[in-house]
């Protein structure tokens, strides 16, 4: 079902992405708290991963370990079929060409002095560091670029670039973001629950626009969510997490329409029936 729901997306490809019992600890003793607990998973190229747990669960605590914020207490992290090493600066700097985030509160993440224009440029200047001998863009190719990036989010790049972050909407904000994301074109975009500041309206807008950056740049995405409906309408895969472990895992159908751990069908029990159209493997 997470495929067909898609609209006939693009089949995902090779496993580029693996956790191997990923452990992240806060605190000693008594006041020790074990966020992430054994943690195993498995990203492909092109997929839709939803991580759904509720508040308190370790699912920011496992996104920032797979973006390099946070170091594990334990376990380890594959990337293209080489254990991660982010232990330089400029290591740092060469993962987060491929990883990148989109956070719940889209003013946190930026310095709120930059205007729009000043947001996108900067994304030009990370590509170009990219493309070793590509040259130098003139002015007009690279508004050009950040317009097109406006464009797939639908934002008026000469309406906005002149503009502070604190002067956009929350929704404008994350759609910023996603035309970010758009330039920047990272292999994995983390999405951590990137709708739950936002209202429902440009909830479901910012919704189909992560869908079409999958669809058009052919990203993985993992999207975070406490919303296990949500997590159905939109993933090709889907892991549950209760205190730090993964419950439960597999595609949408197998996950959230067939789900084996009490949890998950503790989690389905506060979902509304308005998704239960979607099973038509039920009847009968
Ligand atoms: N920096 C930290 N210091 C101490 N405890 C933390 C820290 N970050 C998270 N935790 C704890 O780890 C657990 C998981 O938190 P988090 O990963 O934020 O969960 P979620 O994103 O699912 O709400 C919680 O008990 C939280 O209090
Ligand atoms: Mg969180």
């Amino acid at each position: 079902m997470g495929d067909t729901v898609m609209g006939g997306g693009k089949k995902p490809g090779e496993v580029f992405l693996t956790g191997k019992d990923l452990c992240r600890e806060f605190g000693t003793g008594k006041n020790k708290t074990v966020a992430v607990n054994k943690v195993n998973f498995a990203f492909r190229r092109g997929e839709i991963i939803s991580i759904v747990g509720e508040s308190g669960s370790g699912k920011t605590t496992l996104a920032k370990m797979v973006l390099g914020l946070l170091s594990p207490t334990a376990g380890e992290i594959i990337f293209e079929g080489k254990k991660r090493d982010i232990s330089s600066q400029s290591k740092r700097r060469l993962y987060w060409q491929n990883i990148q985030a989109i956070f719940q509160d889209p003013f946190s993440t930026y310095n709120i002095f930059n205007k729009v224009d000043e947001v996108l440029m900067d994304c030009i200047r990370l590509q170009n560091g990219r493309l070793q001998g590509g040259g130098a863009l003139s002015k007009k190719e690279k508004f050009e670029r950040m317009k097109d990036a406006c464009r797939f989010v639908n934002l008026k790049f000469e309406e906005l670039s002149n503009k502070y972050p604190f002067e956009l909407s929350g929704g404008q904000m994350q759609r910023l973001m996603i035309a970010r994301i758009f330039m920047l074109k990272p292999k994995l975009l983390i999405a951590d629950e990137p709708t739950s500041m936002i209202d429902a309206c440009s909830r479901a807008t910012i919704l189909d626009m992560l869908l079409k950056l999958r669809d058009e740049v052919d990203m993985t995405i993992v999207f975070i969510t406490h919303d296990i409906g949500l997590a159905y309408y939109i993933s090709d895969t889907v892991y549950i997490m209760e205190h730090g472990v993964i419950v439960e895992q597999g595609t949408a159908d197998e996950a959230i329409l067939h789900p084996k751990s009490d949890y998950t069908k503790r989690l389905l029990g506060d979902v509304p029936k308005i998704y239960e159209p979607w099973d038509f493997t039920k009847a009968g």
